[in-house]
C-alpha cells in the first residue's frame, strides 16, 4: 500500500456515511484517515461521531451567514479575491439573466461562507475532500481553490440517486414517486453544475411494489455506505 489518503470530510446531518468512511480507516480496509469534519449546520449527529473518534470539527453556520447577509448587507462581507463576473461566467448553479439580483446574492453569500470554510480548512493538509451529506453547493470560488491542480479533482459527493436522473436534493423522495423499481446511488467528483460531475462509482438496488419511502431510503443508505469507501478507496488508489 502507498501513502496514507488525508481526507477532510464535511456534512450537514446524522454523519452515517461519515461513520461508514471511519470505520473502514479504522479496519484498514481502506488507505485513508480523517484529517477534519466540518459541518453548516451546528449540533448534529454527525459532529459527534467525528468528535468520538477523535477528529478535529469545525462549523461554518451557512443559514447564520445568509440571514446577516439579507439584514446588513454583504458586499462588505465579501473574500478580497472575488471576483462575481468570473464566478457567474463560470457556475452553472443559478440563471444570472432571469435574476440578476438573486443570483448575485445567492453567489455572494455562499462565497462569503466557502471562505470561512477554506479558512478553517487551511489548518490541515488535505489530498481529497469529501461531501458525506454535505446539503450546499460549491460556487466556483471555492472548487477552485479546492482543485488547483489542472485536470485533477479533489472534491467528491455521494448522491442518493443513479445520475444522471434525479438530481437535487431529494433522489430517493423523487425515484420513489416516479415509480422506479431500480433506485441507487451515484459517487462523483464535484465540477460547476448541480450533481452534473464526473461519476466514479454507483450501486443500485431493486424497489418492491410494498416498499415505503422509508424502506427505498434505508436501502439506499446501506448501499452508500458500502460504495462511499470503496470510491475513496479507488481514488488513493489512483494517486
Ligand atoms: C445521504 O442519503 C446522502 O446521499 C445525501 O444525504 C444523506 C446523508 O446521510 N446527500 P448521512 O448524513 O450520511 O447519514
Amino acid at each position: 500500500m502507498g501513502k496514507t489518503l488525508k481526507v477532510g470530510t464535511l456534512i450537514s446531518g446524522g454523519g452515517t456515511n461519515l461513520q461508514a468512511i471511519i470505520n473502514a480507516c479504522r479496519a484498514g480496509s481502506i488507505n485513508a484517515e480523517i484529517v477534519f469534519t466540518g459541518s453548516d449546520v451546528p449540533g448534529v449527529r454527525g459532529l459527534e461521531r467525528a468528535q468520538d473518534a477523535g477528529i478535529d470539527t469545525f462549523v461554518v453556520n451557512y443559514a447564520n451567514i445568509i440571514a446577516t447577509c439579507k439584514t446588513k448587507g454583504c458586499d462588505g462581507r465579501l473574500p478580497k479575491d472575488f471576483d462575481l463576473n468570473d464566478i457567474q461566467a463560470k457556475q452553472r448553479l443559478i440563471d444570472p439573466v432571469k435574476d440578476p439580483e438573486k443570483a448575485a446574492f445567492f453567489l455572494k453569500t455562499r462565497a462569503i461562507a466557502e471562505k470561512m470554510l477554506l479558512d478553517e480548512m487551511a489548518d490541515y493538509e488535505m489530498d481529497l475532500l469529501v461531501l458525506a451529506g454535505f446539503m450546499r453547493v460549491f460556487t466556483p470560488y471555492f472548487i477552485d481553490r479546492i482543485n488547483t491542480e489542472p485536470g485533477k479533482h479533489r472534491i467528491m459527493n455521494i448522491h442518493p440517486a443513479l445520475l444522471p436522473a434525479f438530481p437535487g436534493t431529494d433522489g430517493y423522495g423523487d425515484t420513489f414517486r416516479y415509480g422506479c423499481k431500480i433506485g441507487g446511488c451515484t459517487v462523483h467528483f464535484i465540477d460547476y453544475g448541480e450533481d452534473t460531475g464526473p461519476i466514479i462509482g454507483q450501486k443500485a438496488f431493486e424497489i418492491e411494489d410494498t416498499d415505503t419511502l422509508d424502506d427505498v431510503k434505508a436501502k439506499g443508505l446501506a448501499k452508500e455506505w458500502e460504495l462511499y469507501p470503496a470510491c475513496i478507496q479507488k481514488y488513493a488508489e489512483s494517486l
